[in-house]
């Protein structure tokens, strides 16, 4: 299988996990490339837009923002075409330990928008950035989002 991971990541902590994860489907065999969605300083446009062609599964990232989805990854998904009928998965990182502070709301929105365009969201998970496990659930959540 060809795997992308379509990542929106300002500090790399989300392309971190995204690493760990693209390991672990290259230890399946698998071929797997991180895609960089990349925005000017402002956050209000996008400078590269990754494509979803032409993967076998697809996998989005981002970090929370001001307690919602980071802006160039809503854009990016606004402006998303149909997806491929492959299967998808969502993560995403923030800084809190607890959902409420944004993470529940980015992944809602990211799946909101993945459904409108067919998209069949598999797994999806939260990487609470300051909780003191948070390379047991990086490990965990990247394991769940390879079923
Ligand atoms: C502008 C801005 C707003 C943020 N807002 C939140 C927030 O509302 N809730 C939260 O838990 N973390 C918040 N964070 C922290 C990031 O979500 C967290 O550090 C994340 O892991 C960064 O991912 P990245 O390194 O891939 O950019 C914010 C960070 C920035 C830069």
């Amino acid at each position: 299988m060809n795997i992308g991971i379509v990542v929106y990541s300002e500090t790399g902590n989300t392309k971190g996990v995204a690493k760990i994860l693209k390991q672990k489907i290259e230890a399946y065999g698998h071929k797997a490339r991180i895609e960089h969605i990349r925005a000017d300083k402002k956050r209000k446009h996008l400078e590269i837009a990754p494509s979803t062609h032409p993967y076998d599964r697809l996998y989005f990232a981002a970090p929370v923002h001001a307690f919602t989805l980071a802006q160039p990854m809503k854009k990016y998904l606004r402006d998303l075409p149909d997806l491929p009928e492959v299967p998808v998965g969502v993560f995403v990182t923030q800084q809190f330990r607890h959902k409420i502070f944004g993470g529940m709301q980015a992944l809602r929105y990211m799946k909101r928008m993945l459904k409108k365009r067919d998209a069949t969201i598999t797994a999806s998970g939260i990487v609470h950035w300051t909780h003191p496990g948070r390379d047991r659930i990086i490990d965990e959540i990247t394991d769940e989002l390879l079923k």
